[in-house]
């Protein structure tokens, strides 16, 4: 049986202050939530703090990115050893904006993800299609590429570890969700290329997540397919009211 997994991706969202009053709102309903894993994604600004605020509940912490090298002269980056030391459990790779602005290939994606395993991080990697690549049939194509790029290398071990997101980009931030069939049906074919690439048993192991305007109103439907293991949400993870009612959704 999998458990569940729901994570709230502030992107870049949220002062100190106001990340710190948002975990206050979320702790009441889900610091002692056991049916499902609660991981609060903030900007690393705010991780420190939000790490504290939740110290002895149930909820974890995840970071948005990371550096593949443990340091050196890279300005601006992180890595996943300083992310550890913050007490982060997870961490993104791989999203759709980091693709598309930032230029993340699936080779990038992969290096992170070795290395984030390495520091005993949790990497939660996205994959997902264009709206051209969906409505051109090439979903499947465009999928197998990422997952199989993303996740070259990794023993049946670190695939254990790992979280896969799928967000199909179409439906990030735009209010359009993939409908519960259509998400369900790529998280069957991502089940498939684990098996291909590692086993039956990490396939039936490992937890996917659908993200892409998941709201509190669509979020129960989404969870209850069967190869759907929860959501990582961005905009309806920024107020309390639908964080909880998305994370009950997964029960
Ligand atoms: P929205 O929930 O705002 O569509 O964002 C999804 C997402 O990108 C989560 O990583």
């Amino acid at each position: 049986m999998r458990k569940p997994i729901v994570a709230g991706n502030w992107k870049m969202n949220k002062t100190v202050a106001d990340a710190l009053s948002l975990v206050e709102g979320l702790k009441r309903d889900l610091a002692e939530c056991k049916k499902v894993d609660v991981v609060l994604c903030p900007p690393f600004t705010a991780l420190k703090a939000v790490a504290d605020a939740v110290t002895g509940t149930h909820i974890d912490v995840g970071a948005q990115n990371m550096h593949w090298e443990k340091s050196g002269a890279f300005t601006g980056e992180v890595s996943a050893e300083m992310l550890r030391e913050l007490y982060c459990h997870y961490v993104i790779l791989g999203h759709s904006e980091r693709r598309q602005y930032f230029h993340e290939t699936d080779e990038i994606v992969n290096k992170k993800t070795k290395a984030a395993l390495a520091a005993n991080l949790h990497p939660i990697v996205c994959v997902g299609e264009l709206l051209e690549q969906r409505e051109s049939g090439k979903t499947e194509e465009v999928i197998e590429k990422q997952v199989r790029g993303s996740l070259a290398g990794l023993s049946s071990k670190e695939l254990l570890d790992t979280v896969v997101a799928y967000e199909p980009v179409w439906a990030i931030g735009t209010g359009k969700t993939a409908s519960p069939q259509q998400a369900q049906d790529v998280h069957a074919f991502i089940r498939g290329i684990l098996k291909a690439i590692s086993d039956e048993h990490v396939a039936q192991s490992v937890r996917i997540q659908y993200g892409g305007s998941v709201k509190a109103s669509n979020a129960k439907e989404l969870f209850h397919m069967p190869d759907i293991d929860g959501g990582l949400i961005g905009g309806a993870s920024l107020e309390p009211r639908s964080f909880i009612e998305i994370v009950q959704g997964a029960f």
